[in-house]
């Protein structure tokens, strides 16, 4: 069939129809969405990327050659249909779709592709496999769920762009093909077919870049960076990710933290109307741990963790004795009212839980008149008082109680803490709880590798206080770095660097790096120091995740065009897969598999 252009281009699309377009001529260009065949009558929803609007192909308007072909059309098939815009009749109106006050009466049309049935339906968002939708993402693409979550993606991009550009941050973009960039994953890498035997590495983040480009002095840096890290995948991460990758010279880490908070005000109120706060609350990385048990907290409910070692030193009930004696910590939260709701079988549950979550055990104690708990009778008057006193419980709470090392006792309160707070239905979709949580660690000790390693990259500065100690007692430098959480999410994280040959030496030898290792790896970029290093510091967001909470998505693959599965594979292409033996042959590579 040929259709000639003239006739099919579109004048209008299908959501922006109203009833302001009465009696219109127009030509429409979209989707069959459905169709539905009404005794003589056919009703089509028209779909193209605006959205919906009814078409109706009438016999009485219609030859019969043009209407038997509409009773031919199928769900996803292509048109072009020339009509004329109708009120229509009353109480027929759908309040559910914008352009629900009219339809299209068709006046002709023509088929501009067919297509088969669909693997799945596009026009409801029914429960489909999610690996079946990633074979056909072009199609999972056209539900109005996804079209929304691209569309939503670059909402956000225009703004970052536009806030940025305006604040005279200048876009520059950095190499793919590089060395490794540690960011803590492993990286990917690619062989070189010209210099046989050698790898580049793709980018674990633009990090050595972006502090080289303040060194050429441009002072203010952003880029919308592809960054690709070859880790174990979690609902909220893929192999490549986006970030919004900042730098800026001569600043501290308050005037990032400013410069960032003025960015996502923007971003939250272009993109959602919402108003955020001036600045958002900052915690230390210990008060975060103490008081959420967590290094990103999510604010939006109470059951704050409370020490309860003071007290407890001297207790008779040995499990907490001796755990303090041993350097470690009692620890508790209050549920409040859980006391009452919860039946025995739930409390024993969640003491399961804790196990799950590595505590060697969980203790409870239901408030009421008094207090009700299985280590009541090893217990003091005076220490169940306190107990209930320092978490603040009241009749009908639940007290829950962890005695082990700080890091165990924090973590696994934590997370009884986020599950009471999603079981309880706290954890509030209409709520946005920013906050920064700075002085981290500088380094990390393994103990299975019985070494330190960068709590962030090797390339954070020390609080200046602690540069010492980076020699003596490295376990205890504080970093001048930023996380950015929203809802208990880190969305981004930052800091001032090392702009000093001496300190990145120090940090490098910290790492376990001799001299020779860090001058193969690195000596570039420490050499570079020498030439006249201005103070710099920066962040990188996680822009998927930005989009996946604003859009409140519950995964990360929901808001990516073309994402990969949790074990790195993208079901549509079939990535990774094998190459030519004459491919392999070109690189100088050989398989042992
Ligand atoms: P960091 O490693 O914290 O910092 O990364 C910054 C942000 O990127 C997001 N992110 C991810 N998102 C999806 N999938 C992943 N696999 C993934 N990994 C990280 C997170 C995170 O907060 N160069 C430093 C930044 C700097 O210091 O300026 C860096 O990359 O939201
Ligand atoms: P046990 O002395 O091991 O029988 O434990 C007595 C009670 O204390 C039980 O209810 C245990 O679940 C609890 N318990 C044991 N170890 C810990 C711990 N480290 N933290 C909190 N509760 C614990």
């Amino acid at each position: 069939m040929t259709v000639q252009t003239a006739d099919w281009k579109r004048t209008v699309h299908c959501g922006e129809l109203s009833a302001d377009d009465e009696k219109r001529e127009i030509v429409l260009n979209g989707w069959v969405n459905r169709r539905r065949d009404h005794g003589g009558v056919i009703f089509v929803d028209l779909r193209d990327r605006s959205g919906l609007v009814q078409v109706v192909f009438s016999p009485e308007r219609l030859d019969s050659d043009t209407f038997s072909k509409a009773e031919r059309l199928r769900n996803e098939f292509v048109v072009s249909v020339s009509g004329t815009v109708l009120r229509r009749p009353p109480g027929q109106e759908n309040p559910d779709l914008p352009s629900g006050s009219i339809e299209v009466y068709a006046d002709s049309f023509a088929v501009l592709a067919e297509a088969r049935t669909p693997p799945f339906p596009i026009d409801k968002m029914g429960d489909v496999d999610e690996s079946l939708r990633l074979k056909y993402r072009y199609l999972d693409l056209r539900r109005s769920e996804l079209q929304e979550a691209v569309k939503l993606r670059h909402s956000i991009t225009r703004s970052v762009r536009r806030f940025l550009d305006n604040e005279g941050f200048l876009d520059i973009e950095t190499p793919m093909l590089t060395k490794s960039t540690p960011e803590g994953a492993r990286d990917y890498v690619v062989p070189s077919r010209v210099h046989p035997g050698s790898f580049y590495a793709l980018p674990q983040s633009p990090q050595m870049f972006k502090q080289l480009l303040m060194l050429a002095g441009f002072e203010k840096y952003y880029q919308i960076a592809r960054c690709f890290r070859d880790e174990d995948l979690r609902a909220d991460r893929q192999p490549e990710f986006t970030q919004i990758d900042v730098e800026m010279s001569f600043v501290d880490a308050e005037d990032v933290m400013q410069a960032m908070e003025a960015m996502v005000r923007q971003v939250f109120f272009d993109v959602l109307g919402f108003a955020a706060p001036e600045s958002f609350p900052r915690l230390t990385y210990r008060e975060a741990m103490e008081r959420f048990g967590s290094d990103r907290p999510d604010t939006r409910f109470g059951f704050e963790l409370r020490d309860l070692s003071l007290g407890l030193a001297d207790s008779g009930f040995q499990v907490f004795s001796k755990t303090i004696a041993s350097g470690g910590v009692v620890k508790g939260l209050c549920a409040r009212g859980c006391g009452q709701a919860f039946s025995r079988r739930e409390i024993d549950q969640l003491v399961e839980r804790a196990g799950d979550f590595g505590a060697k055990g969980l203790i409870w104690m239901a408030v009421n008149e008094g207090v009700k708990s299985p280590v009541a009778k090893f217990l003091s008057d005076d220490e169940i008082q306190y107990i209930v006193q320092t978490l603040e419980g009241k009749p009908g709470d639940l007290l829950l109680i962890v005695a082990d090392s700080f890091t165990t006792t924090c973590d696994v309160l934590g997370r009884l803490r986020l599950h009471l707070g999603e079981r309880l239905g706290l954890l509030d979709d209409s709520l946005w709880e920013f906050l920064w949580v700075t002085e981290w660690p500088l380094l990390e000790y393994d103990d299975e590798e019985h070494r330190f390693f960068a709590a962030h990259h090797p390339f954070t500065a020390p609080v200046s206080e602690d540069v010492e100690l980076l020699v003596g007692d490295p376990g205890r430098v504080r970093a001048q770095a930023y996380d950015l959480v929203l809802n208990g999410v880190e969305l981004g994280g930052g800091s001032i660097r090392i702009s000093d040959r001496r300190v990145q030496e120090m940090m490098f030898g910290a790492l376990g790096f001799s001299m020779e290792e860090a001058a193969a790896q690195f000596g570039f970029f420490l050499e570079a120091f020498e030439y006249g290093a201005p103070p710099h510091g920066g962040i990188a967001f996680g822009l998927d995740r930005l989009v996946m909470l604003l859009g409140h998505r519950r995964s990360i693959r929901d808001v990516i065009a073309f994402p990969k599965t949790a074990s790195a594979f993208d079901l549509m292409v079939e990535a990774p897969s094998e190459i030519a033996a004459e491919q392999l042959a070109a690189l100088r590579l050989k398989l042992s598999l």
